[in-house]
């Protein structure tokens, strides 16, 4: 039994004060219905403490947006997993396409030089992977296709490719417990949000290429989200689709209401 998991990403917004209405805003409008669906909300590193004491006792958890695969030590910038624990977190988003510098929304003055600095790839993103895991932590592990890869007709074989490397010398068991979300890049920030039927097709492509790597009881416990422009009105007919098991909810989780209405959808639908 799969049990829905929704995640808000805040991605870089909400200052304290803002994270602190929203996440009071979050805990009235939530109230009583966050028991049969993992709930999670991810924001900016320097909300994190704040928001984890505020949803103490809360049904809602904390995530991390990324890590640094070293424990500690001279990596200027970085946080590592046992900073994440420390600061109230139980999960980390790893490989999101943002720091791997695939944009869904175009920036024309990010040139190439500037892309190299979002610089996860396959291997950092493994690398990251094993550090969640050894500090402790759930990892949501991203994977997703750009607009001019899937019109090359290779949509599957991407995800197939990062979802593999992702899992390098991960263990079934850890396989198992893991969290992937699948979000086609175009559909990031867009408004733009794959149709269900394909979205449901793609986390099929994520659960058969675990299956591959771990055989098919692994790939039924393994857990897949759906995420790209989820809101109040699309998230019935993604989340009741046999392999979506939840969503990574970036622009929707900013606000408390439709956050909210995103959890209502999803209660009835464990798979
Ligand atoms: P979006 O972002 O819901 O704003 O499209 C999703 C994500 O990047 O996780």
């Amino acid at each position: 039994m799969r049990k829905t998991i929704i995640a808000g990403n805040w991605k870089m917004n909400c200052i304290r004060s803002e994270a602190k209405s929203l996440v009071e805003d979050l805990k009235v409008k939530t109230a009583g219905n966050t028991d049969a669906v993992d709930v999670l909300v991810c924001p900016p590193f320097t909300s994190l403490t704040l928001v984890a004491e505020l949803l103490e006792g809360t049904g809602i958890k904390v995530g991390g947006q990324n890590l640094f695969w070293k424990d500690k030590g001279a990596y200027t910038g970085q946080i590592s997993a046992p900073m994440l624990v420390d600061a109230g977190c139980e999960y980390v988003v790893i490989g999101h396409s943002e720091p791997r510098g695939r944009f869904g929304v175009a920036e024309p003055d990010f040139t190439p030089e500037i892309l190299a600095f979002f610089g996860d790839s396959d291997a950092t993103v493994n690398r990251k992977l094993h550090a969640a895991l050894k500090g402790g932590l759930k990892p949501i592990v991203c994977v997703g296709e750009t607009l001019a890869e899937r019109q090359a007709g290779n949509t599957d074989s991407v995800i197939s490719t990062q979802t593999t490397a992702a899992l390098k010398d991960i263990t079934a068991e850890q396989a198992a417990n893991l969290i992937f979300a699948y979000e086609p890049v175009w559909a990031i920030g867009t408004g733009e949000v794959c149709e269900a039927g394909e979205a449901d097709r793609v986390c099929g492509v994520v659960r058969s290429t675990v299956a591959a790597l771990y055989g098919p009881e692994v790939a039924e416990q393994a857990r897949v989200q759906y995420g790209g422009s989820v809101k109040p009105d699309n998230a019935v007919d993604l989340l009741s689709r046999p392999n979506i098991d939840g969503a990574l909810v970036g622009g929707a989780s900013l606000k408390a209401t439709d956050f909210a209405a995103i959890i209502a959808a999803a209660p009835e639908l464990q798979k």
